[in-house]
């Protein structure tokens, strides 16, 4: 665990490692747990008892991602953040909703070729537990997380570049820990997106459109770049169509009737679209900063 920018979330100070609590100096503690990640969602922060991913969908994505299915959006992810982070010194990147860790544990693979993994802070946010508990077994190099988008628990400015993928955005809270030309890359569902298991889930197939940037825009943030990523996947078994079901909003969404016509898909090749956007702060957030306690947890947009 580097504690290197970790800040307090109840009031926001430094957090320093001590021996296995991290500490602010007006005395609020938080244990490392065993399994090598740390709980920075003080129950004030919470809007249910058990935040953001069950256990169920979270094992559900990575027995998906282990597939290798979905190999083709991590490498283009690790090949951005390759290049955004190759001429800065100590850069920070932050996975904002980072799930089990696939994606950042991916480029942290492929970062090593490049930096020591020392000259790297990796820290993945994630408001579910289960989600952090699954990631911290992946990689003990990233700081794992447990806490929330709106206030992620890092000092103001002390990140270089944040990852959304597939993510649940905090314009605000993103702007508050960026500096001034720091990145934002969102990782978004494009309207052709797994067409074929959207077809069959819902009475009728709807594009969806890619979300609209203009609350970035109002919180201090411009696009800088933006690219699709699409591809289609082999024929894939009924086993892995599930998994992506259950780990995807579709799921929830869906008709039984939909579900059930769903549970029927086997050897199907499914059509990946995905928008990589760039963003970068320009400006501070001049809107209101939530109040501390105003925390909730939403549905994210995949
Ligand atoms: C669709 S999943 C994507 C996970 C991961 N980025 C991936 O693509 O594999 C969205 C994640 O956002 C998390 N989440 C939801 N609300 C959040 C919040 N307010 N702050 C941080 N994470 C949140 C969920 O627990 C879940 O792990
Ligand atoms: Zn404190």
């Amino acid at each position: 665990m580097k504690a290197n920018n970790l800040a307090c979330p109840i009031d926001g100070e430094r957090l320093t490692l001590d021996k296995k609590q991290l500490r602010c100096v007006n005395g609020h503690s938080f244990d490392l747990a065993r399994q090598g990640y740390v709980n920075l969602l003080p129950v004030q922060h919470k809007r249910s008892k058990h935040p953001g991913d069950s256990k169920a969908m979270v094992m559900a994505r990575q027995r998906f991602l282990d597939t290798g299915v979905y190999t083709p959006l991590a490498d283009l992810l690790s090949d951005i953040l390759c290049k955004t982070m190759a001429d800065l010194e100590q850069p920070c990147c932050l996975d904002a909703g980072c799930g089990e860790g696939y994606y950042l544990a991916h480029a942290l693979n492929k970062l090593r070729a490049k930096k020591a993994g020392d000259e790297l802070n990796l820290i993945g946010l994630d408001i579910s537990k289960e989600a952090v508990l699954a990631a911290a077994k992946r990689h003990k190099e990233i700081s794992w997380v447990v806490g929330t988008n709106r206030q992620p628990p890092v000092l103001p400015a002390s990140v270089d570049i944040i990852l959304c993928v597939f993510g649940f955005h905090s314009f605000q809270g993103f702007n508050k820990i960026l500096p001034l030309g720091g990145k934002l890359l969102l990782v978004e569902p494009g309207p052709d997106h797994l067409q074929e298991l959207r077809q069959v889930t819902y009475a009728k197939l709807n594009k969806t459109a890619p979300n609209k940037l203009d609350d970035a825009f109002s919180k201090g943030f411009k696009q800088v770049h933006e690219q699709v990523l699409r591809f289609n996947t082999p024929p894939l078994t009924s086993e892995t169509l599930k998994d992506l079901l259950l780990m995807t909003p579709h799921f929830f969404r869906a008709t039984q009737q939909g579900r059930e016509a769903a549970a029927q898909l086997d050897n199907v090749s499914l059509t990946v679209d995905v928008i990589f956007r760039s963003l970068e702060k320009t400006e501070d957030d001049k809107t209101n900063l939530e109040s501390p306690t105003a925390v909730v947890s939403g549905l994210p947009s995949m």
